[in-house]
């Protein structure tokens, strides 16, 4: 591993110059992808151009994130809230799952990509569903990075859902409140078995977390960059991480 990313940092190609140790890569990136809407206003385009761009970026990063040495990449592409946008745009986003894995699932595949959703599955059009479930079943066997999409996800829902269920689970006397820790909680969530995001960057500007892993981004570092989501791509990627590698993460303790 460590081998690997020496050798994509010393590539020719690379612009920056980032300093970067392969000893301390984020195990996992989460990535609020924000700005869409707004790189294609400025062109005068119409805005799915810009998630339809925004598509390209998703593959960018996961390779990049990939030459990195990270483990997983969870991406926000669509929340419980994003309902509430013109049907137009809803249903263009829908089609993108189906879109991107019919244009790139072999290839993930090769790479030995494992392809995960986190989100409300029963919701979306049965399209969108079908093409996530092969993805992930297509999938499911392979050992590299971990391709998490979050996919009518909303953090709240996430709580809530797993609130309830623990509060069934007592009423029906299979679990006791003594019971309930952290562990049990990170274990019940929708990112049950991955670990928290050590890195969450948000793109365009914004600065908040809409909902988005309340509970898992508890101690990650956040990065923010300017950088609209369609023109993300691997030297914003290092620019997080030589960022990220800066900070001193204490956990609320000292160093
Ligand atoms: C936010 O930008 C972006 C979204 C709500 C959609 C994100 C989706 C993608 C990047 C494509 C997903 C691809 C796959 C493969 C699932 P915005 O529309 O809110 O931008 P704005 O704030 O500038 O309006």
């Amino acid at each position: 591993m460590i081998k690997r990313v020496q050798s994509w940092l010393n590539r020719e190609d690379r612009q920056t110059p980032v300093e970067i140790s392969p000893d301390n890569i984020p195990r996992h990136v989460a990535i609020i992808m924000d700005g869409n809407g707004r790189w294609a206003k400025r062109r005068g385009l119409p805005r799915i151009v810009g998630h339809q761009n925004g598509m390209k970026a998703v593959k960018r990063a996961t390779i990049a994130a990939d030459e990195l040495g990270i483990q997983y990449l969870t991406m926000y592409a669509f929340s419980t809230e994003n309902w509430k946008r013109p049907k137009e745009e809803v249903d263009f986003l829908m089609r993108l799952p189906e879109e991107f894995l019919a244009l790139e699932l072999d290839d993930l595949i090769a790479k030995n990509v494992q392809v995960k959703m986190m989100g409300d599955a029963d919701a979306l059009p049965s399209f969108t569903r079908r093409a996530m479930e092969e993805a992930v079943a297509r999938t499911e066997n392979n050992t590299g990075l971990i391709l998490n999409f979050a996919l009518n996800y909303g953090a709240r829902k996430e709580l809530e859902d797993c609130m309830r269920a623990m509060g069934e689970d007592i009423q029906a006397g299979l679990l006791s409140p003594e019971q309930i820790t952290a562990d049990l909680i990170d274990s019940r969530l929708l990112s049950g078995g991955l670990p928290d995001p050590d890195l969450l960057i948000r793109t365009s500007g914004e600065m908040r977390l809409s909902n988005f892993m309340l509970w898992q981004l508890a101690y990650s570092e956040l990065w923010f960059t300017d950088v609209l989501w369609p023109e993300f791509n691997k030297e914003h990627l290092l620019e997080a991480v030589a960022e990220y590698q800066r900070r001193s993460r204490r956990y609320g303790g000292l160093k």
